[in-house]
């Protein structure tokens, strides 16, 4: 049971996201003209206008009519912001609103939810109870917030955005960290706004594992790369050999090789390759052919997860490496205030105690494993959220990039994605088992 004075803090603090929300969205949507944002800038992405128009579509599913009860605002419109109904590639030549309209749209359904956020209580029931659709609406706006940034990277003309550079290094690191076998309590039952897939609490036994204390960088790949590592069928799976060779892979999305050195075009501007920033825009079989190559493999979603909340001291789970505290701009790299990774060693306050780095925020990483429920999971509030991509077929990303915002990004955070996708903010560490003489050393 909530009281009055709580339910009116929920009220400001849901109000503040939404706009939060919107402002990165007209941020995203403004920098190019109508043209660009009817376009599609790649098969695999919406229009800009699809993601804006969808944004208020679910805003009003949720929050209008299933939270308010209200009348519909545009009923007539549901089937063409669906995303199971429409695939991506279709969306272009779909009669899609004109970004007039879809502003116009957006600014309608947003006033009919604040005005039903003015009077609501957050003990009705459970999809209100501590804000949750709300929260779950913030989310996902800013979720589509980070596609549509991935859009503006795969576009094509003069840079759109701009953002100051990311911190320097202030610390040096390097190596790996060894993270003791113990129980650990994976995912959350308490976080208010932690979606299904995040629940429930659940412990876990794993044993004694290393994990790099750095996300791998442009160098280290570099080496790989250089070294032979895409035309060398050993360090490669199967169906990762066979990707490589149909997709032609020979370095990770968005890099050129201008003849003498390698470099990156990242939103319309090209810079040479910063050797000390995580690698970003790998796929997860480059991944995981750079940790055959260096004799480790990927983390697998609990080692990853154990590594940014086990707390030795007391053996509990935080939110964060650096305790239960939201991100500030001095523990991560989050919410697009930059527009790339950090290099390693930017943000010793955001360590976990085990002096693991830059587990929030820079890159999404790639785990080794795919999308499964908790023991105990129960879809809510719909099982097209997360249950019916269970299965082998993705794979796990964790700690968010430079372009999640901090709404959506938590320790307990899931994110998952086709093994073959790169367009995304997506690199990765190292894990390894200990060598005999190690065991519990
Ligand atoms: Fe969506």
């Amino acid at each position: 049971m909530t009281s009055a004075g709580s339910d009116q803090d929920l009220r400001v603090r849901i109000a503040d996201e939404l706009q939060r929300a919107r402002t990165r969205s007209a941020l995203l949507t403004e920098a190019v003209d109508e043209t660009e944002l009817m376009r599609q800038h790649s098969p695999i992405m919406s229009p800009l206008v699809w993601d804006l128009a969808h944004v208020g579509n679910q805003e009003e599913l949720w929050l209008v009519r299933d939270v308010g009860g209200r009348e519909p605002v545009r009923r007539d419109i549901d089937d063409l912001y669906d995303a199971f109904k429409q695939p991506r590639r279709d969306r272009p030549a779909l009669p899609l609103l004109r970004p007039d309209e879809a502003r116009s749209y957006l600014v309608t359904v947003r006033d009919k939810v604040l005005d039903l956020l003015d009077g609501i209580r957050f003990d009705s029931r459970r999809l209100v109870s501590d804000g949750f659709a709300f929260g779950m609406i913030v989310q996902h706006e800013q979720q589509h917030d980070e596609t549509m940034l991935a859009t503006h990277q795969l576009r094509v003309g003069p840079p759109a955005l701009a953002a100051p550079p990311p911190p320097p290094a202030v610390v040096s690191v390097s190596g790996e960290v060894r993270v003791p076998g113990s129980r650990f309590t994976m995912g959350t039952s308490t976080d208010p706004w932690a979606l299904d897939n995040e629940r429930p609490a659940h412990v876990v036994d794993v044993p004694e594992f290393f994990i790099d204390a750095a996300p791998v960088t442009n160098g280290e790949y570099l080496a790989f790369l250089t070294g032979g590592g895409y035309d060398n069928e050993r360090w490669w799976s199967g169906p990762g050999w066979q990707h490589r060779q149909e997709a032609g892979l020979t370095a990770p999305l968005h890099w050129r090789h201008d003849g003498t050195e390698w470099g990156y075009v990242r939103f319309g501007r090209y810079s040479r390759l910063n050797l000390d920033e995580p690698v970003v825009h790998v796929c997860f079989y480059e991944a995981e052919a750079y940790a055959a190559w260096a004799g480790k493999r990927l983390p697998t979603e609990v080692e990853w997860e154990k590594a940014a909340r086990w707390d030795p001291a007391t053996g509990r789970s935080r939110r964060y490496p650096w305790g239960d505290a939201d991100p500030g701009p001095e523990q991560a790299n989050l919410g697009q205030r930059h527009l790339a990774p950090a290099p390693v060693g930017a943000y010793p306050a955001g360590a976990s105690p085990l002096g693991v780095h830059q587990l929030i925020g820079d890159v999404w990483e790639w785990t080794s494993s795919g999308f499964e429920g908790y023991p105990g999971f129960t879809a809510f509030p719909y099982r097209e959220y997360s249950e019916v991509f269970f299965g082998n077929s993705y794979r796990m990303l964790r700690g968010g990039s430079f372009g999640t915002d901090r709404s959506a990004c938590r320790g307990t955070f899931r994110n998952w994605d086709l093994p073959i996708r790169r367009q995304i903010f997506s690199g990765f560490r190292c894990a390894r088992d200990p060598r005999p003489e190690e065991i519990g050393a």
